[in-house]
């Protein structure tokens, strides 16, 4: 029997709701303008257009492993990150929207300097939204942006936003165990995301993120802060004079972030709150 877009949109909508989707109606939208190779626009002009049996099919696997708990980004290989669309592949870190906030700090920092010969180093990079953003946003300011992962399948993902946006020329990519390969040139800014969730707390996070998303981009040893420490302090053999250092940190990591870069001898040390009021971004400059 030949059913509406609508009508298959309720299904999908139903099931998800029943299995506890507070967001089932935008969900259902976005699944099943995949699976048909639709818009959301054109979903809702043409609500009354009939779906195929195929098509219908596809939908419906496809709720069913939201329903099982797989991250939706995974489902549709894509995520939106500071209003562009990124492709998102199983095995690499999902932007986060508090990554936003560190992105934002840089680029209205990277805003003051036009030169146009800013040389940037993204530690951490996985699909690449927080360079390739900034690459993106303020092309003009920058000469290269570095993108540096140990994951290769992060990189790999990362290649295929880069020729996505076309910012092959704008930036390089890097694969390295933080700083170990990383040629010996200095750098105006360093920004990272690294993993900063403490290896004890793995059972208390969300299933779609415990059994979906790569270990190696959510863990940092006990306290969470092995990588915040080793890119601080490596970062200082990296930096122009005037550099500055931007690290998004995790909930109640800030206070102490802020005290190792004070310690290591950044100055003018500060940081910014998510659009939660915590403490996000953590920004120091190296004055020697
Ligand atoms: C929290 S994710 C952030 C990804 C991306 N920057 C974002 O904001 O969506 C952390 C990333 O760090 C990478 N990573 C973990 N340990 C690393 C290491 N020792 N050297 C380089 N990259 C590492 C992971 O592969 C992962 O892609």
């Amino acid at each position: 029997m030949d059913v509406s877009i609508n009508q298959v949109l309720r299904l999908g909508q139903q099931k998800l709701k029943r299995n506890g989707n507070d967001n089932c109606v935008t969900e259902a939208n976005i699944l099943f303008g995949y699976s048909a190779n639709k818009t959301l626009e054109n979903i809702f002009t043409h609500p009354e257009d009939r779906v195929s049996r195929r098509t219908r099919g596809k939908f419906m696997q496809l709720v069913e492993r939201r329903v099982g708990g797989e991250p939706i980004s995974y489902i549709c290989e894509r995520s939106c990150f500071y209003s562009n669309e990124y492709i998102i592949k199983k095995g690499v870190f999902i932007p986060r929207p508090e990554t936003e906030v560190l992105v934002g700090v840089v680029i209205s920092e990277v805003k003051k300097n036009r030169s146009g010969k800013l040389i940037c180093l993204d530690m951490c990079t996985g699909s690449g939204c927080v360079g390739l953003t900034i690459a993106k946003e303020v092309a003009v300011n920058i000469k290269k942006v570095f993108l540096v992962d140990n994951s290769l399948k992060a990189l790999q993902c990362c290649r295929d936003n880069q020729k996505a946006m076309g910012l092959e020329k704008k930036t390089r990519l890097l694969r390295s165990n933080l700083f170990q390969s990383i040629p010996r040139i200095k750098f105006d800014y360093i920004c990272a995301n690294p993993p900063y969730i403490d290896r004890g707390e793995g059972e208390s996070l969300d299933v779609s993120i415990r059994q979906y998303e790569p270990k190696g981009a959510l863990f940092s040893g006990l306290g969470g802060l092995s990588h915040i420490k080793k890119i601080s302090s490596d970062s200082t053999n990296f930096l122009k004079k005037n550099g500055k250092i931007f690290l998004e940190v995790g909930y109640a990591q800030a206070e102490e972030t802020k005290s190792l870069l004070e310690v290591l001898g950044y100055k003018n040390v500060e940081s910014f709150r998510d659009l939660n009021k915590i403490d996000r971004v953590v920004v120091g400059t190296w004055k020697k």
